[in-house]
């Protein structure tokens, strides 16, 4: 193995839907990186993994009617197939509920609090739960949450701080020092500006209001606050003070973290403070790249605008997607997302151009010399440009890829397609087909377009992965060491009597017309599923809104409530009614006339002897006129269904429930 080291990383997905398109976009962006960088000779540590804990998750799998852990084992199974349908080579998937994970968020939790970095206090503020953020009053919008403008919700709680104001200046004189540790660099002053120079408070870092989460080891109740727990991966996914800490050893500190630019602030604010308290070096790049939106806004599963990145992958292959994503906005920047865009790249760029140059040369190979080229050459007055044009791509697309611009690195390569393409035009094959004489020239002509082509397949390899191979079995190339990222650079590997196999257009075009609907038609499908999703997820907060006023009652509440056993000594119907009984219930020594809505299912009859559950401290009401004095329990269902609440063996009436 390499002792050159790189460490990479995406954020870690929440699982709280199926993943669009945007999602992907990070992943494919640090996958060809993490490719990238082994072509070069790095040993690559690619991490990326599932935030799972919180409010949020918690809410939404209660409301699925499964355990939270239920609910994201299947939607980490899935966003695990996607990462394969889109070719992601990660090394490492971390999931915050992996044992080893939370054994160590428990130990970072404890050894802050221990030297007085995390201290206890009470929290009163803003929370917004789709992004588990808290907030001030000053701070949000409209009252509404800064980042997704959505309703927050009032917290007040008993909670444990981090002394996030502490790290202020540091993390000020770190960046300042570091030009390079916040990309780009107006994300960096965003940082700078907006965040840290205004003044930094402290972090409400635990949460007692739900118990999804990883419980703070020696204050039972809390759990520790999903952005403390998901930013730990980045250092568990390594082993960090755990007894096989080999790879962090190994790979910290971090060469990039790759994020969205919405949370590049917990990335370069909390995450570098939480490290500096902890003593551990601090990663050395967080790039915040920008966001692929649609209609001119972030692409969301609540304005049902999201793309389904499975059904671009079946419909056009996976490199064609990762190419678009990774050509179409140049990364750090937002960009557009259409269908119409997509399918004018696919045809222009990989049909066109990629696709029509192997299809042509290997097509002119296969004609002109029966696919095996002549050993004999003689120049022509195009060649040296054409070579000297790929040693120099050569060499941006390094200089490109190193910044993660991949943008350009492409469009580098692609003005190589295109240059090839051109060289064509100038020699004229067609031409000098014609006269035997020129048949050393075009044979020369042909292994130049050869040559180009295998370069051009080498560089693609960190965007396109299956793309090259195709490329290489027409070619036959047999020798791994000509398709080498090194080998890319010396001219001339491929064998000089060079044969070819005729293989499968590699970028069929694609008919704009007729694609965009049937394309459009599969996405209204799926947008109508995330809108029907999105219904269910807005009424699941509001139900749990509701119930989170006062989520918790403490034994002193519940012994308000005076509850005994009761035997039922007369029933009959209160008149008028025909759903009401009124019954004599015996409890202990005291007979209590009590009002029950249950005609519809228990006969007077079948009522009289029966031991029931009452409320006894009820205020007395009047219903129907009759006086009721306590209530008596029964369970009921959706279905219209009522059963009494019972007592499981018979005992005396007058008995206390508790
Ligand atoms: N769980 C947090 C990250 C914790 S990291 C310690 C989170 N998860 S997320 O699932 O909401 O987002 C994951 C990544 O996807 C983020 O980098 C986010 O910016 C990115 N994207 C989500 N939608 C996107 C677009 N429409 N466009 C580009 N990237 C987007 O945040």
């Amino acid at each position: 193995m390499s002792d050159k080291t790189y460490y990479i990383t995406t954020p870690i997905y929440y699982p709280s839907d199926k993943l669009h398109i945007g999602h992907s976009y990070t992943t494919v962006a640090a996958d060809a990186m993490a490719r990238y960088k082994r072509l070069r000779g790095y040993d690559v540590k690619f991490v990326t993994g599932t935030d799972e804990h919180g409010q949020k998750i918690e809410r939404v799998a209660k409301a699925s009617g499964v355990t939270p852990k239920q609910y994201v084992d299947e939607i980490v199974a899935w966003i695990k197939e996607l990462w394969t349908t889109m070719d992601i080579s990660y090394d490492t998937f971390i999931r915050t509920t992996d044992d080893h994970h939370k054994e160590t968020v428990q130990k970072i939790f404890k050894k802050l609090y221990d030297q007085g970095d995390i201290y206890k206090s009470s929290y009163e503020g803003w929370y917004c739960t789709p992004c588990e953020t808290f907030y001030t009053e000053r701070q949000l919008t409209d009252g509404k949450c800064p980042d997704c403008a959505r309703e927050v919700e009032k917290v007040k709680e008993e909670s444990y701080f981090f002394r996030l104001s502490k790290y202020q200046d540091k993390l000020i004189a770190h960046i300042e020092q570091n030009p390079d540790f916040i990309k780009p660099q107006t994300r960096q002053n965003e940082m700078v500006n907006n965040f840290l120079k205004p003044g930094l408070e402290d972090l409400c870092v635990s949460r007692t209001s739900f118990t999804w989460g990883v419980p703070v080891s020696f204050d039972e109740g809390h759990v520790v606050y999903v952005w403390i727990d998901a930013l730990s991966n980045y250092i568990t996914a390594l082993g960090y003070l755990s007894e096989q800490d080999e790879d962090y050893t190994k790979y910290w500190p971090a060469d990039v973290h790759l994020v969205g630019k919405e949370i590049v602030r917990f990335h370069t604010i909390i995450w570098p403070a939480m490290l500096m308290a902890l003593d551990v070096p601090l990663p050395k790049q967080i790039f915040g790249h920008g966001w692929l939106i649609i209609d001119g806004g972030k692409m969301s599963k609540s304005k049902g605008n999201v793309v389904d990145p499975k059904i671009l992958v079946e419909k056009y292959g996976v490199d064609a997607i990762r190419y678009f994503l990774l050509r179409e906005v140049a990364f750090g920047q937002d960009g557009n997302f259409t269908n119409e865009a997509l399918i004018q790249r696919i045809n222009a760029d990989l049909a066109n151009d990629l696709g029509n140059l192997v299809s042509r040369t290997i097509g002119m190979i296969d004609k002109y010399f029966a696919g095996n080229l002549l050993s004999s050459r003689q120049d022509t007055e195009f060649d040296a440009e054409i070579r000297k044009m790929a040693a120099v791509c050569v060499e941006k697309v390094e200089q490109y890829t190193e910044k993660l611009l991949f943008s350009d690195a492409l469009t580098e390569i692609w003005n190589l397609v295109r240059r090839t393409n051109k060289y064509v035009d100038e020699t004229q094959p067609w031409v000098l087909v014609k006269d035997e004489e020129n048949l050393p020239k075009l044979s020369n002509v042909m292994y130049h377009l050869a040559e180009s082509i295998r370069i051009i397949s080498i560089l693609i390899q960190p965007f396109m992965p299956n793309t090259p191979k195709a490329i290489w079995e027409q070619l036959c190339v047999k020798d791994e060491s000509i398709t080498t990222w090194e080998s890319a650079k010396s001219w001339g590997r491929l064998p000089q009597d060079l044969t070819i196999k005729k293989g499968e257009i590699i970028f069929p075009r694609i008919d704009i017309k007729k694609e965009l609907e049937a394309l459009e038609e599969a996405q209204k499908k799926t947008q109508e599923k995330s809108v029907a999703h999105q219904e269910k997820a807005k009424q699941v907060q509001e139900v749990s809104k509701e119930e989170k006023v006062e989520p918790y009652i403490s034994i002193d509440d519940f012994a308000k409530t005076q509850l005994r056993v009761g035997e039922v000594l007369q029933c009959e119907k209160v008149e008028g009614s025909d759903k009401l009984l009124k019954s004599q219930i015996k409890i202990g020594e005291e007979i209590r006339q009590i009002v029950s809505g249950i005609a519809k299912h228990y006969t007077p009859e079948q009522m009289i002897g029966k031991k029931v559950i009452v409320v006894t401290n009820l205020k007395p009401v009047k219903l129907r006129g009759v006086l009721s004095e306590g209530m008596v329990l029964a369970a009921s269902d959706e279905a219209g269904n009522l059963v009494l609440a019972a007592v499981d063996h018979d005992i005396e009436s007058g008995a206390v429930v508790r």
